[in-house]
């Protein structure tokens, strides 16, 4: 009962009869039991209520039966302490965007548990089902937010820029504010991930999902150092910290800067050449095309195991797509996909 959870051990470079493999965005509308209680419950109060998000959190568990579970919430959700309010149409909405220097230093700065002590309660809640509901080894509970420069892309207004490019424009502009701002979303983020790691992640996930439209310079001066920070505050708790960037290619060296313990990156990236490169230096996780999900049985096998064929190491490499499942992904394809990593490394197609 009490083994470490396998994705630990990989994130340790301990050895593993199979490589960890879980799938961003494995809770949501792939499955019926989702759309189920989506018709009776908005997201925001799936997200709020304890009880929902813990139910909607284990289903895929029980459903696909992945290797971790990533707590249901949201990146937009702890921007609420700053006093942004937010929604879902599915797409996040921003009732109150950032318009002038004014909106960031009026920008609250309370008690993350105030406006999202349920997210804490849902990590507490979700560990202990996992122990009384899984046997040993037991599964892997993440927690996770968005990283700085991501959620700035959410809370700038974008005027007519498209793609969140309104960031880089504000960030150009208005460099000191857009420093300000960066600086209080990464104390917010610091916080935040820090409860979620007392109430019991095993490790926690930073998505820069828009990171990629950054140029590698840029990076380093716009995002890589609140992501920096970050690492260092989570990691000085003792817990290992998964670095997402989407559209990611350009930028491994700053990822690798970010000094995470695991890198996660999509398939524009060759896996066995980031591995050869970086590979002695940190981990890394993924990175099946999520479209691949809709091909047949037989070729979902043969990408799966290319892509394993790629980790010559069997440790330091966690098992997952690019970026999330598709909200149309039929979900026997799903299974299949986690089915074919739990059979190995080295068993043959
Ligand atoms: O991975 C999981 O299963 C945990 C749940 C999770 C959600 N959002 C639930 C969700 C996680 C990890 C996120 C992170 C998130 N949210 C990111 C970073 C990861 C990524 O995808 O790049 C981003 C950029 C967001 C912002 C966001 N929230 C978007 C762009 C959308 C719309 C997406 C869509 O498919 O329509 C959301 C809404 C959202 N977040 C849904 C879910 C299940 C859909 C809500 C619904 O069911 O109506």
């Amino acid at each position: 009962m009490n083994e470490m959870p396998i994705l630990l051990k990989s994130l340790k470079r301990l050895p593993v009869p199979h490589a960890p493999v879980w799938m961003m965005r494995q809770a949501g509308r792939y499955l019926s039991e989702y759309r189920a209680l989506k018709e009776k419950y908005s997201f925001l109060e799936m997200c709020r209520s304890v009880e929902l998000a813990t139910e909607v959190t284990l289903q895929p568990i029980r459903i696909i039966n992945p290797d971790a579970a990533i707590v249901f919430a949201d990146i937009l959700l702890p921007l609420e302490a700053m006093g942004i309010e937010i929604d879902f149409a599915p797409g996040p909405i921003i009732k109150n965007p950032i318009t002038s220097s004014t909106d960031i230093t009026s920008l609250k700065t309370q008690d993350v548990s105030k406006t999202n002590g349920y997210v804490f309660e849902i990590v507490k809640e979700v560990k202990r089902n996992l122990c009384l509901e899984t046997q040993s080894p037991r599964k892997a509970v993440l927690g996770f937010a968005g990283a700085p420069w991501t959620l700035a892309c959410y809370l700038i207004a974008q005027g007519p820029h498209k793609h969140y490019l309104g960031t880089n424009v504000y960030a150009r502009e208005h460099k000191k504010s857009f420093h300000l701002l960066m600086d209080k979303l990464t104390t917010l983020i610091e916080d935040y991930l820090i409860g979620q790691v007392e109430a019991g992640a095993d490790a926690v996930q930073l998505f820069d999902t828009w990171g990629g439209n950054l140029g590698a310079k840029d990076y380093e001066e716009l995002s890589l150092p609140y992501v920096q920070r970050i690492v260092q505050t989570i990691q000085s708790r003792g817990c290992p910290l998964v670095f997402y960037v989407n559209g990611s290619n350009h930028l491994l060296p700053q990822m690798l800067a970010s000094g995470a313990d695991c890198l996660s990156i999509d398939w524009r990236t060759d896996l066995k050449e980031a591995i050869k490169q970086y590979g002695e230096r940190v981990c890394f996780q993924g990175n099946l095309d999520p479209t691949l999900l809709y091909g047949s049985k037989d070729e979902i096998r043969a990408r799966t195991k290319e892509m394993l064929s790629a980790v010559e190491t069997q440790t330091g490499y966690i098992a997952n797509l690019g970026h999330g499942i598709l909200s149309t992904t039929p979900r026997e394809h799903a299974k299949y996909f986690i089915d074919v990593v739990h059979e190995g490394f080295l068993a043959n197609a």
